[in-house]
């Protein structure tokens, strides 16, 4: 532990009145509370000048690289401009602009887009929107939603009661609403001799039941498309997505897109979606949205939806649900200008290069003797630890083995920050070969260590 560097005085004034998320502080007597002074492309600097590739985009988010020259000349443009208004009864041109390029750029038929200021608010929006929907349309019966095993969305109470990832999920559990819960079409738990496309066609099968049982009060089904990210990185073949919108028709229930984590190129395509050919009835928007610079959501959703809210102000069919910052002209702006680097540079094509040089760094892992699986979709992939390969058992998770991973992997300048024991690579698209390179021999390394007695 002594290789890190010494608690500074910013590390020191932090621990005397910080509360950091998704962190029990009394960690922070052994692991390393890491000050940074700047970032610039993939790299983060430390305040003392060491520097750590940033393996997972600061929490997903990050896609062109930190403190990118462009968006931040925008953002401060727009600073000098408007740095905000009320978005009720007032409007400008940053919001209304963006709204036009996410209209453009998501699947077809989703032209209204209403902003929030992080995924889980986006969350809340959709959830609170398909409810109102209902109700609105003479169904006031339609109060639940379901949602997929190993789901996550987010922790306001919400969003949390969505998710299905314990370690979130099980102490708020008194306070949420109850989901139904869908088997995961999750890759991962093929049976012996299954492809990921027939897993996808059995849980389609499970959830048609569930349908069958519950469409009368079930507002929608949520799904993370194509990757469970926070549930550990795990993946399903496109064509649950298909069949999930057939069900839905069939069912008259709404598809939400929660697309936060893997929208703006994540999987391969710039929104996952896209790879079922599916337009869903919402899509929750945030995280690369602006590139990893500000807060902001978007949901986007249809005409026919919209239209179901609009009506003289005594009918009270108004959609309700606001926030001070809705709508921020900088965080619009700074998402402006992060699209507009998707439609000047060759983004998609790089980050396919960029992914299979990553897939052929890690496929020498799949016969690791700790390794379950390595999986990956487009700009995100995934290596399970298990202390028994053959019968896929994980190590206790007291043990800890992914923190070992992470702790060495900051001794070597990387920041790989393991889902449990799923080591992951979720790169901002700046990051080159080398730097692949870089990050995969230090998990590798980390993997070692980390299995090691
Ligand atoms: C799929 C998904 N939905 C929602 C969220 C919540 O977003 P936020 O952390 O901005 O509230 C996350 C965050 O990781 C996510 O991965």
């Amino acid at each position: 532990m002594n290789t890190f560097p010494a608690a500074d005085a910013l590390v020191r004034r932090d621990l005397s009145h910080l509360w950091h998320p998704c962190t029990q502080m009394h960690d922070h007597q052994t692991v390393p509370m890491i000050p940074i002074a700047r970032g610039e492309g993939a790299w983060l600097v430390g305040t003392d000048g060491r520097r750590y590739l940033d393996g997972i985009s600061s929490w997903w988010t990050n896609l062109f690289g930190h403190a990118n020259p462009r968006i931040a000349a925008a953002l401060a443009d727009q600073a000098r401009t408007l740095e905000h208004v009320i978005f009720a009864g007032f409007t400008h041109e940053p919001a209304v602009a963006l709204a036009e390029e996410l209209v453009r750029v998501t699947p077809p038929g989703l032209d209204r887009v209403f902003y929030a200021d992080n995924g889980s608010a986006a969350i809340e929006v959709a959830l609170k929107m398909s409810f109102h929907y209902w109700l609105n349309q003479g169904h006031g019966e339609k109060t639940r939603f379901i949602a997929l095993t190993g789901s996550y969305h987010g922790e306001t109470l919400g969003a949390l009661s969505v998710s299905d990832v314990a370690l979130y999920r099980k102490t708020y559990a008194p306070l949420l609403l109850t989901p139904i819960l869908a088997p995961s079409p999750d890759a991962y738990e093929a049976q012996p001799g299954e492809s990921p496309a027939s897993v996808a066609q059995r849980r389609l099968g499970e959830l048609r039941v569930l349908l069958e049982q519950h469409a009368h009060e079930v507002c929608a089904v949520i799904v993370e498309p194509l990757v469970q990210c926070a549930g550990g990185m795990r993946m399903y073949h496109p064509d649950y997505l298909a069949g999930l919108r057939a069900l839905c028709d069939e069912f008259t229930v709404h598809f939400i897109a929660d697309e936060i984590a893997v929208g703006f190129g994540r999987t391969g395509t710039l929104f996952a979606c896209e790879q079922a050919r599916v337009s869903p009835d919402f899509m929750c928007l945030s995280k690369g949205l602006t590139g990893g610079f500000l807060p902001l959501s978007a949901v986007l959703t249809t005409t026919h939806v919209y239209e179901a809210f609009y009506a003289e102000y005594s009918a009270g069919k108004a959609f309700l649900h606001s926030h001070s910052y809705t709508g921020n002209p900088l965080a619009c702006r700074v998402a402006l200008e992060t699209l507009a680097i998707f439609r000047d540079e060759p983004v998609l094509e790089r980050n396919r290069e960029l992914a299979a040089h990553l897939a052929q760094r890690l496929a020498p892992l799949r016969d690791h003797p700790h390794v379950s699986a390595v999986r990956q979709t487009g700009m995100i992939a995934a290596v399970e630890l298990v202390a028994d390969k053959r019968q896929r058992t994980p190590f206790p998770s007291a043990e800890r083995r992914g923190l070992r991973v992470y702790l060495h992997g900051l001794t070597q300048g990387a920041l790989l920050r393991p889902l449990g024991d799923v080591i992951y690579f979720m790169p901002p698209y700046v990051v080159t070969t080398q730097e692949i390179d870089q990050l995969v021999d230090t998990a590798i390394e980390g993997i070692e260590r980390a299995v090691a007695g």
